[in-house]
């Protein structure tokens, strides 16, 4: 009997619902073209529960979210709960439990759709970011000590392990090398301020690419000039491989160059185990329900799963493209303005 893929579905909070609606249509047309079958279990966590039961995200629903082939989020984040309960104790939590250690985040300007970079188009920004998703400054350690007095001392603590550092280090080498581009994979960091944990990440980036990757070129940028450069030359970047929150931060710039917030799509990946794909977007309280947003980087994200059969990978590839382009002519997101909040489809 073919196999059913599983995906649990967690739409979450504010525009997340409509983006996923949008990003399930094209999963059922891809289904319906390859002849793969799957299911989707939907599951209600964000914001409106919280406010009416108190739960955020009990560790029954990871022990469940365990027996998925994935998981799909639309967006997390509820203007009446105080910042960070759904973010850490929901995607944050996921993505640490299900050690989902990579955020790949491409960085690609689609044809026809607006870049902001004078003089720039689809050939000079196609980049990944391959971000470190389970440490650094986020991963909760920390707290306060007379918080409330004048006293008051806060920490929050960059939690850098080799292991966790050269997991990602490796799984981007890897990656320059399967694209095939420039051969080139840049460390972004800071390692003349950040001169531990940024030690750690220098030395894992230059011992491993010198002993297993001698066929990829390495190059390092100081995270404030890669900014410079994104907007400047974005034409010299290939694969990045840097900290969960430089990545967190350069893929919010390399997603406006890519012509929006409303184009960038992530995976959290877990090469061994279970993934969970989502737009980088967040909520978007204000745009809720409006129709006005564009779906595409959830329907990227979602075409982001490694298709079910390894031998449909071309055809999935050519696919997707063929979905991104169609749909865009079809609703005018072809041209979609320089902002993330454009069009949505119901079709
Ligand atoms: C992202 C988001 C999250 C992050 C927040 C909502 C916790 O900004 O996915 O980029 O910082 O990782
Ligand atoms: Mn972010």
């Amino acid at each position: 009997m073919a196999k059913v893929h599983k995906i649990a579905e967690l739409p979450g909070d504010g525009i997340g619902p409509e983006v996923t609606v949008e990003a399930m249509k094209v999963v059922r047309a891809a289904a319906e073209t390859f002849g793969f079958d799957y299911e989707t279990t939907p599951f209600d966590f964000g914001g409106d529960r919280f406010l009416k039961t108190g739960e955020v995200l009990p560790d029954s629903a990871i022990g469940e979210f365990r027996d998925f082939d994935a998981i799909y989020l639309g967006a997390i984040g509820h203007p009446d709960v105080a910042p960070g309960i759904l973010e850490k104790g929901i995607l944050l939590k996921i993505r640490f439990d299900l050690d989902q250690y990579i955020n790949l985040r491409p960085i690609k300007l689609y044809p026809g759709v607006p870049c902001p970079l004078v003089d720039k188009g689809p050939a000079d920004i196609d980049f990944v970011v391959v971000r470190e998703n389970t440490e650094g400054i986020y991963s909760g350690a920390g707290g306060f000590q007379y918080k409330g007095t004048p006293h008051e001392v806060s920490t929050n603590i960059h939690v850098t392990t080799r292991h966790g550092s050269e997991r990602a280090i490796r799984y981007a080498f890897e990656l320059a090398r399967k694209r095939n581009k420039m051969k080139q994979l840049h460390l972004v960091a800071k390692t003349n301020v950040l001169t531990f944990v940024h030690d750690t990440w220098w030395r894992a980036f230059n011992e491993v690419g010198e002993a297993d990757y001698p066929d990829i070129e390495r190059q390092y940028a100081h995270v404030d000039a890669a900014c410079m450069w994104f907007v400047k030359n974005p034409e010299w970047f290939d694969v990045i491989v840097t900290d969960n929150q430089l990545g967190d931060i350069i893929t919010d710039l390399g997603a406006v160059i890519q012509g929006g917030l409303g184009v960038a799509a992530s995976g959290n990946l877990n090469p061994e185990g279970v993934s969970m794909f989502e737009p980088i977007h967040g909520s978007a309280p204000r745009y809720t329900g409006q129709g006005k947003i564009n779906p595409i980087a959830a329907i990227v994200a979602a075409g982001m799963r490694k298709p079910p059969r390894a031998s449909l990978n071309r055809r999935w590839r050519t696919y997707s493209a063929a979905a991104r382009s169609k749909t865009s002519a079809r609703d005018g997101w072809a041209t979609p303005p320089p902002k993330s909040a454009t069009c949505s489809s119901t079709k």
